[in-house]
């Protein structure tokens, strides 16, 4: 019997703090005709004091699985994709598994840039609708502004934080990703840099170790983004069976408005069924098509028997796209107060679940070092 990974919670969260044009034309020499007329970007957001990637990660998946009514604790697989995390290691998945107390789910992040989120989508995807995972939770979330170099007009103005989320489950009825696109260009490596570790690290960090931020040739991404979101596209839609005529929703990566209308026009779709939001936020790169994603279902954009297509492109140079079946049942808006008080319940549990484990781990090492002191002093009195 065949199975299909169904999307059934989805979730979004983006930080309050809200960075428009004219706040950048304060800090770098921009304004806000240049980045509207050459991005679309008004506005974006940006992490505060208290968000980090985590937290937006778990505000996002718990938004996701609250939708789907999902106690944590049977979540099986939790993927991140990110680059942009708190910390190299631990992953910030394992975070996200703790805070929520997914307590049987593995867990591990996932790098491939902007296209992070299609790469782990159709990788979660995969693992549900081969049954090795009976359900899987994917992440896109990013604090892009930490890796920016505020004072290069070129790259700080493009990018914004947030993350979104999918809650996937089995399902054997035809639905969710039927087909996906996945590819990369090594040699295009150089074309979009991030922070550093390792021997690469130390030429290019100062003697106050300050991470390298992120660098980027414009114009050859550019080259890059319009020649491949077409392409990669039609391979999925080829690959689901389906024809460009079939596509009733187009949620590209929200990187520049001219690369999403240049790949609107290659794929010959009316900008109606494209979704663009990228006024709104910038390009939050692995967080952009869920939280794109997201929106749209929220607009009403989507209904049941819907074929979706997602394209992203980034760093590697990476790029991925995927063909959706929507068949998520209509969510009641309001929640109810049962539903309110399950969930107020689970995430109770999971944080004194997260509690007793960090004592266990305490617990564990004192045990340990009291065990070792007394076979030193059994040793010493022999
Ligand atoms: O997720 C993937 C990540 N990356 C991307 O998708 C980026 C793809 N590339 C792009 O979106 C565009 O190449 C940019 C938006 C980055 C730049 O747009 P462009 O039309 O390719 O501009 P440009 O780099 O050719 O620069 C044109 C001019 C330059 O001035 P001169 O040399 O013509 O005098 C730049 O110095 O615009 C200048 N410029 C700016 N002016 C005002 C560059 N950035 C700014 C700025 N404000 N923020």
């Amino acid at each position: 019997m065949r199975r299909y990974a169904h999307i059934r919670g989805w979730g979004k969260y983006v930080p309050e703090r809200v960075m428009t044009n004219d706040d950048l034309a304060r800090i770098v020499d921009t304004n806000d005709e240049w980045i509207r007329s050459r991005t679309g970007i008004a506005e974006r957001r940006i992490v505060g004091e208290t968000d980090t990637t985590t937290s937006m990660a778990v505000k996002a998946a718990i938004e996701a699985l609250s939708m789907a009514d999902c106690d944590p604790s049977t979540v099986e697989l939790i993927v991140v994709a990110t680059m942009t995390p708190d910390r190299v290691m631990p992953a910030t998945a394992t975070a996200v598994q703790d805070v929520i107390g997914a307590d049987r789910a593995a867990a591990f992040d996932l790098g491939a840039a902007c296209s992070g989120f299609v790469y782990a989508y159709s990788v979660a995807s995969q693992l549900v609708s081969s049954g090795a995972y009976k359900n899987a939770l994917v992440i896109g979330a990013e604090s892009m502004s930490h890796i920016l170099d505020w004072n290069d007009r070129a790259t700080c103005v493009l990018f914004g934080d947030g993350a979104g989320a999918f809650y996937l489950e089995a399902n054997e009825s035809p639905g969710g990703m039927l087909a996906f696109e996945l590819g990369s260009d090594g040699s295009g490596g150089e074309l979009l840099t991030g922070p550093t570790v390792g021997n690469s690290y130390k030429p290019l960090c100062g003697p106050d170790l300050k991470l390298q931020a992120l660098e980027m040739n414009g114009r050859a991404v550019f080259r890059f983004a319009t020649k491949i979101m077409g392409k990669a596209a039609d391979a999925a839609i080829q690959e689901a069976g389906l024809t460009r005529e079939d596509i009733d929703l187009f949620i590209p990566h929200q990187a520049n408005i001219r690369i999403i209308e240049s790949a609107a026009r290659q794929l010959k779709l009316p900008m109606e069924k494209v979704y663009v939001n990228i006024h709104r936020y910038g390009n939050t790169s692995a967080a952009s098509i869920p939280v794109a994603f997201v929106e749209a279902v929220e607009e009403g954009r989507l209904k049941r028997g819907d074929n979706v297509v997602v394209v992203g492109f980034g760093g590697g140079l990476t790029w991925g796209a995927a063909v959706v079946k929507w068949v998520a049942e209509p969510v009641p808006v309001e929640s109810s107060g049962a539903r309110v008080a399950r969930n107020w319940f689970r995430y109770q549990r999971a944080r004194i679940g997260s509690f007793q484990n960090r004592m266990g781990h305490v617990v564990d090492e004192w045990i340990e070092t009291g065990a070792r002191i007394v076979a030193k002093q059994k040793r010493r009195r022999e």
